[in-house]
Formats: C-alpha cells, structure tokens, sequence
C-alpha cells in the first residue's frame, strides 16, 4: 500500500485556503489533514500529527510566515516545509528558502508545477530514517476453547507487569475486558484501525482506556457493525504500532482461527495456551498446536499453561504432557468464588487479592515469561495470502474455524 502523502496548510485567508485546497484534491496522493489561518493551532497540529509537508502562503506581511517557517524547520524537521505566494519574484523565492522551506509553489497553483513538488516532497519522506524503533514484547493469552479462563488470564497477567502495558481485546463482535478492569472505554480498536496510518503516541494514548498508570485496554468494538470493517491488515498494522508505544502487549484473541486472530497470533512473540483438564479442551489444545506446527511456530513460542486446576482431578498430569508433547508452564488453581469476586470487582486479582494462590501462581507465569530469553521476532512481514485464504472460507466471522488443512492454509 502506498502511504498517502499527508498535507497541513497554514493560509493566509478563506479564499486562499480554498484555492490550495482545490488544487491539492487533483493529486490523488494528498490526505490534507489540517487547514487555517491560525498559525499557533496548525503549529500543534503539525507537531502532533507529523504531517509529510506543510504548505505555508505567504500573505503581504510575509514576515510572520518565514518565521513560523524557520520554527516548523527546528520543531518538525521530518515535515517538508513548501512556501506558496503569488508574488513569485526571486527575492520572495529566496527568502522563504532561506527560512527553511524545501519547495516553493506560485499562487494560483498550475497542476504541473504541483506534481513536480509534491513528487519531490514523496521522495523527501521517503528517504526520512526514522529512529529506531522500540519494541515490545507482544504475548497472546489464547485458548482454542471458549470458558477456560483466557480473558481472566489475560488481564491478570497484563496488571502483573511491572511496565507499561496495553491489554488489547480481539473478540471484535463481543469483547468484555471493560468489565474485567471496571472501565467504559469511548474509543476502540475500531477508531485506531480507521487511523492507522496516523498513530503516534498522541493518537494512541487518546483511543485506549486508562485502568493504571502502567495499564491501559484497547477495547473491541461497541458496535458490532465496525467490528466487520476492521481487515486482519489493519489489525496487524495496529498491533506493529502498539509495540513502539508499550512494552508489553497483551492479546485476548478469539477461541478461533480466523484471520484477525492469525494476524494476530502470527505476530505475538509468545502465546501462552490455556486450556482446563478436562478431555475436550485437552484435545482442542493439541488439535491447536499441530495448527501452530502448519503455522510454522516454533514451538518455544508457546507457553501451556492449565487454568481452573484442582489435586482433584484425577487426569496424569506427566499423561497430559506427554500427550501434548509439551511441558506445562503453569497450574492456576480453581477458584471460582475468588475469581468471580475480583471480575465483579472490575480489579484483576493480582492487585485485588494479591495473596490469592490463583494471583501469586498467575505472577510467578508473569516472571517467568518476562524473563525468558525468548528473542522479540524482529520485523514480523504480514501473510496477507494467508489470512485471505482463511478469510475467505469463513462463513461468518465468529464461526470455528478449525479444520482446516494444510492445503487451506496454503503452506
Ligand atoms: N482459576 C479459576 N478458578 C475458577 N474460576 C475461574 C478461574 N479462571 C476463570 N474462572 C471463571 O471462568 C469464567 C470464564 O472466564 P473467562 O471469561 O476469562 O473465560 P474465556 O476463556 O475468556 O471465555 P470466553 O469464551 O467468554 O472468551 C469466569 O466466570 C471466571 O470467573
Ligand atoms: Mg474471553
């Protein structure tokens, strides 16, 4: 996908903001994203929103606009600054230029000249080095069977990391994390998927819900209806961007293998698998990490983990293992009343009841996992083919997807 090339104009007056705008919406490349003639508010905007140029016009003062010039050129270095006035002599030219400006443009704006600027502006943004990312730890709480605990899990484990963290709820049409941290978000996952190209740590901090200083939920959708435009893409674009703002990114996908929980799953450094000992979750588990195999997970990815567990059940734990060819890395104990008390609570157990053997057992998962040495994947590329072939064969996004073949999913 071709990134729009984001535009601010700071004009001189109505008139004139309506003759750059019209010619800019001829260049199917341009997103304007802020106009007016109050230079102190579009200076916010332009530092906030980072845009790839800034057309400012020149009035008959020009004094006022180079040196908002000459400011935009030390406070937003990344943003090409183009100068436009009608009077096009060399000495206006050259003082614009002077103050900071990469391109110059005359008023009224011929199509050509236009192109000509913006394509120099694209290839400006275009060879901007960012500095160098952060990134975070993304972990998927994930359990191919609905009711074992994952969204309890989940929560808990976000509220247990002693960083800053984003819990991010992926069941779109029927997300209820705001009940499990007692929050009512306004924004969701929703409005950050439509701002995607966007985000920066501005944009960001206003969608999510603040629970604590060092947590924060990226709700799901309240309207089932904008759940069904969010694309597995922007789900992935989304998440890409959370890892530069948090340091732990904490999953609660669906129980399913549709294409916005593969986006998902593909993308998580670790998934922590929970499944309750009772057979049919035991078999959903291995049915899942042999989809994990076709994935092409490496299995030191997931971390299994046994929520509602009890000395009463009288399952082999080594037969369990041995079954699923893999270690358990954690026994929740079952606590129905203590778990119940802290969701209605709307407070994760591990602040709520910090001495609960359920909240001391879900921390020391949390130090193990944040102490691991499992590496953070480096530049995740999205399998765009993948999750179409998925998506295609969902009859509805809610639906089990889960016997698909290797051949579905063209591996
Ligand atoms: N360790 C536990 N002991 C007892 N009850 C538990 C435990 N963990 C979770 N529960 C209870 O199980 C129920 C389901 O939990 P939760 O909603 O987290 O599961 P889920 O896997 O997210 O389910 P869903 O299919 O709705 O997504 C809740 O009522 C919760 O209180
Ligand atoms: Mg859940």
């Amino acid at each position: 996908m071709t990134q729009p090339l984001t535009v601010v104009v700071l004009s001189t007056g109505l008139d004139n903001f309506k003759e750059i705008r019209s010619a800019l919406a001829t260049d199917g490349r341009v997103q304007l994203l802020a106009g007016g003639n109050d230079s102190d508010q579009l200076h916010e905007e332009i530092v906030r929103l980072k845009p790839a140029a800034a057309i400012i016009a020149l009035g008959g003062n020009s004094e006022q606009a180079l040196k908002f010039i000459q400011r935009l050129n030390l406070e937003s270095p990344r943003t090409a600054v183009i100068s436009a006035a009608h009077n096009a002599s060399p000495d206006v030219i050259l003082q614009s230029l002077r103050a900071g400006a990469r391109e110059f443009l005359r008023l009224p704006i011929s199509q050509d000249e236009l192109t000509t600027v913006l394509d120099r502006v694209a290839d400006f943004s275009a060879g901007q080095v960012e500095a160098p990312k952060k990134k975070g730890r993304m972990i998927a709480v994930f359990s191919s069977k609905g009711g074992c605990g994952t969204s309890f899990i989940a929560t808990n484990l976000a509220a247990a990391t002693a960083a800053r963290t984003v819990l991010v709820d992926l069941n779109l049409q029927a997300g209820d994390l705001p009940l499990f941290l007692g929050v009512e978000p306004k924004y969701s996952i929703a409005d950050m998927a439509e701002n995607r190209t966007r985000l920066d740590d501005a944009l960001i901090s206003s969608f999510v819900t603040p629970y604590s200083s060092n947590l924060s939920l990226l709700a799901a959708p309240r309207e089932a209806d904008s759940a069904d435009e969010i694309e597995p893409e922007h789900v992935f674009e989304v998440l890409q961007r959370l890892r530069e703002s948090y340091e732990y990114i904490v999953l609660d996908p669906q129980h399913t293998f549709d294409s916005i929980t593969l986006a998902a799953l593909d993308q998580a450094d670790e998934i922590v698998l929970v499944l309750t000992l009772d057979i049919p979750a035991i078999r959903s588990t291995q049915r899942a990490l042999e989809i994990f195999d076709r994935l092409g997970y490496p299995r030191k990815k997931v971390r299994i983990v046994v929520n509602r567990w009890s000395k009463q059940i009288d399952l082999e734990l080594r037969q369990v293992e041995k079954f699923l060819g893999e270690p358990v890395l954690g026994f929740v104990p079952s606590d129905y009343q203590t778990a119940v008390t802290s969701i209605n609570l709307g407070q994760p157990l591990v602040e709520s009841n910090e001495n609960s053997k359920i909240a001391m057992e879900i921390r020391r998962i949390a130090r193990t996992i944040a102490t691991s040495a499992v590496s953070v994947q480096e530049e995740p590329k999205p399998r765009r083919a993948l999750w179409k072939s998925i998506f295609k064969r969902e009859p509805a996004r809610n639906q089990l997807e889960f016997q698909v073949s290797s051949t579905d999913l063209s591996l």
